[in-house]
């Protein structure tokens, strides 16, 4: 499937098969416009049970080849992301809504992590250590968990999807994976990449559909590893029930509720700069990006008067001109969740600096009125670190100005006074403050000088408290697909142990 929809539903892609399932579909729709882009079967339980069968029989083939011919296929997968980048960054942007910059950073972004993966599988993995045994040789080995099972999130409809099964499938797993329902157009052709490259049946699957289909994954006990990157909602739930299975694991990364510290040692233009980027870029549809800016009391006025200025101008618009920096909201229901934020700051007591939620009829592109349009809402706000404002996510752009007095310590404890922590930055000239910054933010993604958005692949993406449970994904996915094994050998001809204990075997004859 390539540029134009067409009128067939597309299938799931199950153990080397297109496969229809029981016939109900559901279809794509373009947030820019409301248009239908293609119709896609709506996966059930069946379907998954089908794509677990054909994973588990894949496996033990899979794990016996070596890392270098399994990263043969993404290498291929490489190349085609990379070929097709222009028509696959325009796909992203229509199905996502997102910009037509950030709809081809999508997909560099996806080659990126296929070259970290495969690129990982001629360097040397794992340690060898020393033993207090001279003797005695260790190293760590790695080994696949099993079945992975992949969900993944519509704003970054191939990236993230790449995160996950790129390095699982380079470890020796094998892959059931379920596309975002607002984004099956962009899992459609990374299935398709899948098949081009030939990867053998099953190792690779991928079911289209709704929560119940990735329900019906996460709960079987075939799979080994979940890997979840969305809402903190879905992601405890998946926590807490793959928790309490023996064996099981699962590594999700989740949102956040991002803040920004400007001190009063900031670069103002740096300060503007990395602000709004970081809240209203991907209409502040990023986990990483910020919902909250906390300004030091002696530069608030100018912060304030410059920011509310670029945000009143910030061009929302058709993701495919080169003009827009602002795309639609993902879906109808999101528009209502971010209306429905932005109703609650003010019921808590905001001062409502930008309100760009309904966009003047001028503002929406010609034949783009079915589109699911949002702009800037920014306000001031007494703190209060109670405030539901202030501590849950809108998922949208939706910003908090947060004036404080003080030094870095009050800063940084406003700054972590959420119950999420996955990404942050700080702005200042002053390197102790840069400093105190990265040793105190509660996140997992630090920042100095820059928007707290658009991590690369080759450092763990992930967070701490409500953001995420340790097994960060992009680099650090490696550790939620494989298990470590200890590996130590004897060079020698008798026992040795290592803390000095005796290996004599004592006996009632001695
Ligand atoms: C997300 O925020 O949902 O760091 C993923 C970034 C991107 C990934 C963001 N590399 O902004």
């Amino acid at each position: 499937m390539s540029q134009q929809a067409t009128e067939r539903a597309h299938g799931h892609y199950i153990g080397g098969e297109w496969t229809n399932g029981d016939g109900s579909t559901f279809a794509s729709e373009n947030p820019a416009t409301g248009e239908t882009l293609a119709t896609f079967q709506r996966g059930t339980e069946a379907d998954v049970d089908a794509a677990l069968a054909a994973a588990d029989a894949a496996f033990e083939e899979w794990r016996d080849k070596s890392y270098i011919d399994r990263a043969e296929h993404l290498w291929d997968i490489y190349h085609e992301l990379r070929d097709r980048h222009e028509e696959l960054g325009e796909i992203v942007s229509k199905e996502s809504g997102k910009e037509i910059s950030e709809g081809k950073a999508d997909v560099t972004e996806a080659w990126h992590m296929v070259e970290w993966a495969a690129g990982n599988a001629r360097h040397p993995h794992g340690d060898v250590v020393p033993s207090e045994v001279a003797g005695k040789d260790s190293y760590m080995r790695r080994k696949p968990r099993g079945v992975v099972g992949c969900i993944t999130p519509w704003n970054f409809p191939v990236a993230i999807p790449f995160w996950h099964m790129a390095i699982a499938l380079v470890e020796g797993n094998t892959v059931v994976w379920k596309p975002a329902e607002q984004t099956p157009w962009c899992g459609q052709i990374v299935a398709e990449m899948f098949e081009d490259a030939g990867i053998p049946d099953g190792v690779f699957n991928m079911v289209q559909g709704f929560g119940d289909a990735g329900a019906a994954i996460t709960d079987d006990e075939r799979v080994d590893t979940v890997l979840f990157t969305g809402s903190a909602e879905v992601g405890h739930g998946i926590g807490d029930k793959v928790g309490g299975e023996p064996g099981k694991l699962a590594a999700c990364e989740m949102g956040g509720k991002n803040g920004i510290v400007i001190t009063e040692h900031a670069d103002m233009d740096t300060a503007i700069h990395a602000a709004i980027m970081s809240s209203f870029k991907t209409t502040g549809q990023r986990c990483v990006s910020s919902e909250r800016l906390i300004v030091h009391e002696d530069v608030y006025d100018e912060f304030k008067a410059r920011f509310v200025d670029v945000a009143e101008n910030v061009t929302v618009g058709d993701p495919l001109a080169e003009d827009t920096f602002m795309g639609p909201a993902i879906e109808a229901d999101h528009v209502e969740k971010i209306r429905s934020y932005n109703d609650l700051a003010r019921e808590e007591g905001a001062n409502v600096l930008v309100d760009r939620f309904d966009l003047e009829d001028s503002e929406i592109p010609d034949g783009h009125e079915g589109g699911h349009w949002v702009g800037p809402f920014v306000y001031e706000i007494d703190y209060d670190p109670d405030l539901r404002c202030l501590n849950e996510e809108c998922f949208g752009p939706h910003v908090a100005l947060l004036e404080y007095s003080g030094d870095i310590e009050r800063a940084v404890e406003m700054h972590n006074a959420t119950p999420y922590g996955l990404a942050g930055a700080i702005i200042s000239e002053d390197y102790r403050q840069l400093n105190y910054f990265r040793d105190h933010a509660e996140v997992g993604l630090a920042y100095a000088n820059l928007p707290c958005i658009g991590a690369e692949v080759q450092l763990p993406f992930g967070g701490v408290k409500k953001s995420g449970n340790g097994y960060p994904s992009a680099r650090e996915a490696i550790e939620a697909v494989t298990e470590r094994t200890a590996w130590t050998m004897n060079n020698a001809e008798e026992i040795e142990m290592a803390q000095g204990l005796s290996a004599d075997i004592k006996t009632s004859e001695d």
